[in-house]
């Protein structure tokens, strides 16, 4: 059967016919790459999905009910749990934090952890101070450097209370550093 010719031109030597059917393949070809396109969209986004993920960071954790931690109370230590994103992993993570007071009665929530080498401090209500058992850092019922190598006061981390709960939003920070630097 005859295609029938959409249009013809004639250069040259050269005959370029363009018949309905070819103008079809070639409105297919167009359509089916649109849709290619369209379809790589969420391919796209899953393939580079760790990058936005690595760059969440951490979550809000639960630390407690807030008629836990009333004024006048010493550092009470609490465990929390938050996950981070590593790629397509999710760690589930636990450290350690202080639930304090600030000299202005401020509650405050102080890293466990030591801002000279990274040991776990820990309340000692006798001595009325924070104690690093590695190399003897000393520090404030609030948190701040008293005595020994590191250099700054325990790390404090961002709260918020959502409805009756005490949240915190967990950050590693930089050792041994003068200034409180985040890393994660
Ligand atoms: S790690 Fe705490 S004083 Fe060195």
């Amino acid at each position: 059967m005859e295609q029938e010719k959409l249009t013809e031109v004639v250069h040259g030597k050269d005959v370029i016919v363009i018949t309905r059917r070819s103008f079809f393949g070639a409105l297919l070809a167009i359509g089916s790459a649109g849709m290619g396109a369209i379809l790589a969209v969420p391919v796209l986004r899953f393939v580079l999905y760790p990058i936005y993920a690595k760059a969440a960071g951490t979550e809000w954790s639960d630390v407690g009910e807030m008629s836990e931690f009333g004024a006048g109370k010493a550092p009470l230590r609490k465990t929390i749990t938050f996950t981070q994103r590593d790629g397509w992993r999710e760690i589930v993570s636990a450290q350690s934090v202080y639930i304090s007071r600030s000299a202005d009665g401020q509650l405050e929530v102080l890293s466990a952890i030591c801002p000279h080498l990274g040991c776990s401090v820990s309340w000692q209500q006798g001595q009325n101070e924070f104690v690093c058992p590695c190399h003897g850092g000393r520090f404030s019922p609030d948190g701040l450097h008293v005595f020994g190598p590191p250099p700054r006061s325990m790390d404090r981390l961002k709260t918020k209370v959502n409805g009756s709960k005490l949240q915190v939003h967990f950050e590693y920070f930089r050792s041994n550093v003068p200034n409180q630097e985040q890393i994660s």
